[in-house]
């Protein structure tokens, strides 16, 4: 396996407006010494409740946030000391695709218009290559050549993340970063856009970042997972060891919540109550590790000393007393 993202130490602060005129100015830690790798062909789940830094994280891996320090190597080379220019022509190799599939296609545009765009921006190939390369994709996300000089708002939901999926791959990107892909669609279109992504990860070879507030999205397509708890990844690990056998008690908690997507597809399906509190505030992380106050198991030192990410038990594990649940 060779790596194609490797993220060290991580940190991502964003100015707060001061209080008063005097006075030193607050910052908000949204991501705090995030480290984790992603290899070619794989997909790489970030999950966390609203809030916890996925989407800072993977803003700034691909510095479209300002990192305050940290690294970033892409293929061995780090994006964060990379010149304007340099970074541009990094930009081909990753692209996005948002959860809103509704606002960020231009409603005025053609479908066909708006898959090429990256393409045009970028002065690849002829027009004629371009336009081969749309129908081409097209058929490969699932839609039909005829629905190619369509506007968005003739789509489905779904169909519309379809053609988000077809403009990111028109640059043939190493990376893709999905921030929450299917949080907007129902349940059952869910399934169809997720199983898209797995069959174009193994058909083009392609790498993701996923980001999901849902551990069960995760689960469908992800290689590998990462837990977010207030801007720090509390345990990381493969799906099998993450989902098989969790040993930190936030990820235990998330997992009890978060049933499969055949379970919550079935009728009369009430989805279970979170953990109990909110996180602490990021303007001033607490010392300790951040979950202390919602958890069963913390004890004196839990509020002490930040617990480090360990290898324990099959996964990589920040807790003082990691283990399997109760
Ligand atoms: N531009 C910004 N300015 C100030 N705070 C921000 C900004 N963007 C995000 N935040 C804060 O950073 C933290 C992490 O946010 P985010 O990365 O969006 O979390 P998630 O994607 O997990 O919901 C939150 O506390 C959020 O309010
Ligand atoms: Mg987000």
């Amino acid at each position: 396996m060779s790596t194609l993202l490797d993220v060290r130490d991580l940190t991502v602060r964003f100015a707060l407006p001061r209080k008063g005129f005097f006075g030193p100015r607050p910052y908000l830690e949204a991501v705090r010494q995030v480290s984790f790798s992603l290899e070619k062909g794989r997909a790489l789940g970030i999950v966390g409740e609203s809030g916890s830094g996925k989407t800072t994280t993977a803003m700034a891996a691909i510095r479209l946030t300002e990192a305050a320090s940290g690294q970033v190597l892409f293929e061995g080379q780090d994006l964060l000391s990379l010149g304007d220019e340099e970074m541009r022509a990094q930009r081909r190799d990753v692209q996005l695709i948002f959860q809103d599939p509704y606002s960020s296609l231009n409603p005025r545009a053609r479908v066909a218009d708006i898959v090429r765009e990256p393409m045009d921006l970028m002065g690849l190939g002829t027009m004629e290559e371009r336009n081969a390369r749309v129908r081409e994709l097209f058929q490969l996300v699932g839609l039909r050549p005829d629905q190619l000089n369509l506007f968005p708002h003739q789509f489905s939901g779904g169909q519309r993340q379809r053609i988000s999926i077809a403009r990111a791959l028109t640059t043939n990107p190493k990376l893709l970063v999905c921030d929450e892909p299917v949080s907007a669609l129902d349940v059952a279109i869910q399934a169809q856009i997720l199983n898209l992504l797995a069959k174009l990860k193994t058909e083009l070879g392609l790498s993701y970042l996923f980001i999901s507030h849902d551990l069960g999205v995760v689960r469908h397509v992800c290689d590998d997972v990462a837990v977010m708890y207030l801007g720090k990844i509390v345990e990381q690990g493969s799906r099998a060891a993450l989902f098989d056998a969790p040993q930190h008690p936030y990820t235990q908690a998330l997992l009890a919540a978060a049933p499969s997507l055949a379970r919550r597809k079935s009728k009369g399906y009430v989805r279970p109550l979170k953990i109990s509190g909110d996180p602490p505030s990021p303007i001033n992380p607490p010392r300790g590790c951040a979950f202390a106050d919602r958890c069963p198991k913390a004890q004196d030192i839990c509020r002490q000393t930040q617990p480090m990410l360990e290898e324990t038990g099959g996964t990589r594990v920040a807790c003082h007393f990691p283990g399997p649940a109760a």
